[in-house]
């Protein structure tokens, strides 16, 4: 199962992707910007979770931002470097293709690089779960990388894994989003910075009110 593989992959390489990783969004103030625009969104002391949060750092801003945010990640050693780091946050084991959580309980979510590990014909059922979780009206934001193919890659930071990268179009995205019953909001496409080896999609959609 692709789930168990992908699990495994960041487990062996948490510790040093979270260093590789500490400060990139200092340089990043258009992407902070659409995280400040969702937490205005979602509004003052909202439970928002962080979905695929990996080391914590978005959930640490979104929590500095003055939300309730948590971190829900597929991979426990991911999970074990975000508890270290940022121990006074809630960091959750969990898969977006079942969110342990209630129907409407959330007042946001952001999967920022996440659900580009979700096979395309995964992504509809997982963008389904996303709007059983949000309440009415609650904002919705995706980060992915731009593209139209599938990355395999064996090796990260010295690591032996097997990831799957997909790069989507925010074209696509946003049909998919409209199908499951959120409405569009903004979709930001932001050019390469530092790192980025393609355009990025910042998406922001919230689920029909
Ligand atoms: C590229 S990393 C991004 C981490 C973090 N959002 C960040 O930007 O630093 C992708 C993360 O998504 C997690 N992930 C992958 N598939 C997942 C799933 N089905 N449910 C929850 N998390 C998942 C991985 O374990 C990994 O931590």
């Amino acid at each position: 199962m692709i789930e168990n593989t992908t699990r495994a992959s960041y487990d062996a390489i948490a510790a040093d992707y979270a260093d590789f990783l500490a400060n990139e969004l200092d340089d990043r103030p258009v992407d902070r910007a659409m995280l400040a625009a969702f937490a205005e969104l979602a509004g003052s002391g909202a439970r928002v979770a962080d979905v695929g949060c990996g080391p914590g750092r978005v959930t640490t801003l979104l929590h500095d931002l003055g939300l309730d945010a948590y971190g829900i990640d597929l991979s426990p050693g991911m999970l074990a470097v975000a508890r270290k780091t940022y121990p006074h946050l809630r960091f959750e084991e969990g898969s977006m293709t079942a969110l342990d959580v209630a129907d409407a309980e959330l007042a946001g979510l952001v999967a920022w690089y996440s659900i580009i590990h979700i096979a395309p014909d995964q992504r509809p059922a997982v963008f389904a779960e996303f709007h059983r979780a949000l309440a009415p009206g609650a904002p919705l934001l995706l980060a992915f990388q731009i593209g139209d193919e599938t990355l395999h890659v064996a090796e990260v930071l010295g690591h032996n894994v097997s990831l799957d990268f997909q790069r989507l179009r925010p074209e696509r995205i946003a049909e998919e989003l409209t199908a499951a019953g959120f409405a569009m909001a903004a979709t930001l496409v932001r050019e390469r910075i530092g790192r980025d080896r393609v355009q990025q999609a910042l998406v922001l959609a919230h689920r029909e009110a």
